[in-house]
């Protein structure tokens, strides 16, 4: 995949955040997962979040998602400070995630996992009950708008592909008005044709006007849809790059363990 398949949000950097996270720590007991990270998101860019395993990507979006309290730091959203409680909290917000195990149940139809207990209604009182039809009409055209036509709304997830269920994922938290969408490695387990049509689903996201943030530790699938790149190293941020500044070697070096440090810290301007 070439870099000009996207169309980038030249724009984003500009406007404001919608999440802006400040000085984040997280610790559990004696362990430091996070020891002040910042970090922010804004209206149609995709800022994708790179790192090893262990260096505390999942544990940071967790505390963007109200999964977790941060130990330590201020989390802003759309400029005012924000305590979320509870992942419910940060998803009424506005802050939807796709996880790395999708919370979704193989024998249910694409529409039951689609809306799982938003279900639109008909009827009043006594009355009321699920719209099956209306619900079935969403799922087919929202899972269309993304690129996948489905046999039919009762097709099983369990029949679907790993991207076409990430792109379930991702076409329900549009759907439900998600101002910033967070996925979690969500191409780590694909194959190639599939992580592409995961990243076009991504580059169709942020056009929309949504803030994404991508977590990968896969540098090439970073840099065919990211705007801004930030690097975590053992619970610490080795900086914020922008798409053009930095090459697939430079930010691969960052991601070993940042031994280049010095060298960067001039090409990266002074932002590592
Ligand atoms: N609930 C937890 N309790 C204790 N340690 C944790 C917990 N969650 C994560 N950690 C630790 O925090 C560090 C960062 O983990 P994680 O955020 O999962 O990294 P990544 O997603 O980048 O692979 C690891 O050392 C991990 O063992
Ligand atoms: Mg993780």
């Amino acid at each position: 995949m070439t870099d000009s398949t996207f169309h980038h949000g030249e724009a984003a950097t500009a406007q404001a955040p919608i999440v802006e996270m400040r000085n984040i720590e997280k610790h559990f007991g004696n362990i430091i997962a996070l020891a002040g990270v910042s970090f922010d998101v804004r209206p149609g860019e995709c800022h994708c979040l790179l790192g090893d395993n262990g260096a505390g990507k999942s544990t940071f979006i967790k505390t963007m998602s109200g999964v977790h309290k941060p130990t330590k730091g201020e989390i802003l959203f759309e400029g005012t400070p924000m305590k979320f409680d509870t992942p419910r909290d940060a998803m009424e917000a506005g802050i939807a995630t796709v996880f790395q195990d999708l919370a979704m149940i193989p024998l249910m139809s694409v529409a039951r996992n689609f809306f799982m207990g938003r279900e639109p209604t008909k009827g009043r009182g006594l009355f009321k009950r699920f719209d099956v039809d209306r619900a079935n009409e969403i799922t087919m055209t929202e899972m269309r708008k993304m690129g996948i036509n489905l046999r039919g709304p009762d097709q099983a997830v369990g029949t679907l592909s790993g991207g076409e269920r990430q792109t379930v994922a991702i076409a329900r938290a549009v759907h439900f008005g998600a101002k910033v969408l967070i996925l979690d490695e969500p191409t780590s387990a694909l194959g190639v044709r599939q992580t592409s049509n995961v990243l076009a689903t991504i580059d169709k996201v942020r056009n929309q006007g949504i803030g994404v943030v991508f977590i990968s530790h896969n540098v090439r699938h970073a840099l065919a849809v990211g705007d801004r790149f930030t690097v975590l190293n053992r619970g610490k941020t080795l900086g914020t790059a922008t798409r053009g500044e930095i090459s697939p070697e430079e930010l691969q070096d960052l991601m070993a363990g940042g031994q280049e440090m010095a060298q960067l810290e001039g090409s990266l301007g002074g932002t590592v």
